[in-house]
């Protein structure tokens, strides 16, 4: 595959794969062509750590907040969804869930962007303690951790993208 018309149906293929940020994967193909999703993981990661950091926030900010608004409006992706509900948090007990709109909220009032970190695999406590210790962050290393974490992200949308 090469030139627009590869480029066109890899976009369609994972242009999902960066919440929000099709771009991310038209970037990724200039990268390729890839002997496997290791290496396509590698080239979405590269795209995004290289990325100037107003594009990055864009990208961190099409993120919806955990078990926020979107979330309880039924409005996430179909991929959020999933992970918000392997890690539970889609059925918090009240107590949990109050902790987690009020991280969220001192996050973004904090940084001017939401909270992001890979969900999958970490269980509820584990995502709020991770969360409130990065409030102690510098902004500009809270913005490089959230983009590692999105690379994290995508790194296992793609593993399980067809
Ligand atoms: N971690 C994995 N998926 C998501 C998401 O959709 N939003 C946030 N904030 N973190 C995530």
């Amino acid at each position: 595959m090469s030139g627009a018309a590869g480029r066109e149906e890899f976009v369609g293929r994972f242009g999902h794969v960066a919440e929000g940020s099709p771009w991310v994967a038209g970037a990724a193909w200039e990268r390729g062509p890839f002997a496997g999703r290791a290496e396509m993981a590698a080239a979405f990661a590269a795209v995004i750590r290289e990325a100037p950091p107003e594009r990055q926030l864009a990208l961190i900010r099409a993120h919806p907040e955990l078990a926020g608004r979107a979330a309880l409006a039924g409005e996430l992706t179909r991929e959020s969804a999933g992970e918000q509900a392997s890690a539970g948090l889609d059925r918090l007990v009240p107590a949990d869930l109050e902790r987690v709109a009020r991280l969220n909220s001192a996050y973004r009032e904090r940084f001017g962007f939401p909270f992001v970190i890979c969900v999958r695999g970490r269980s509820v406590a584990e995502i709020l303690d991770a969360g409130e210790a990065r409030l102690g962050d510098d902004p500009d290393a809270e913005r490089a951790a959230a983009v590692e974490e999105i690379a994290a992200i995508i790194a296992l949308r793609l593993t399980e993208s067809p």
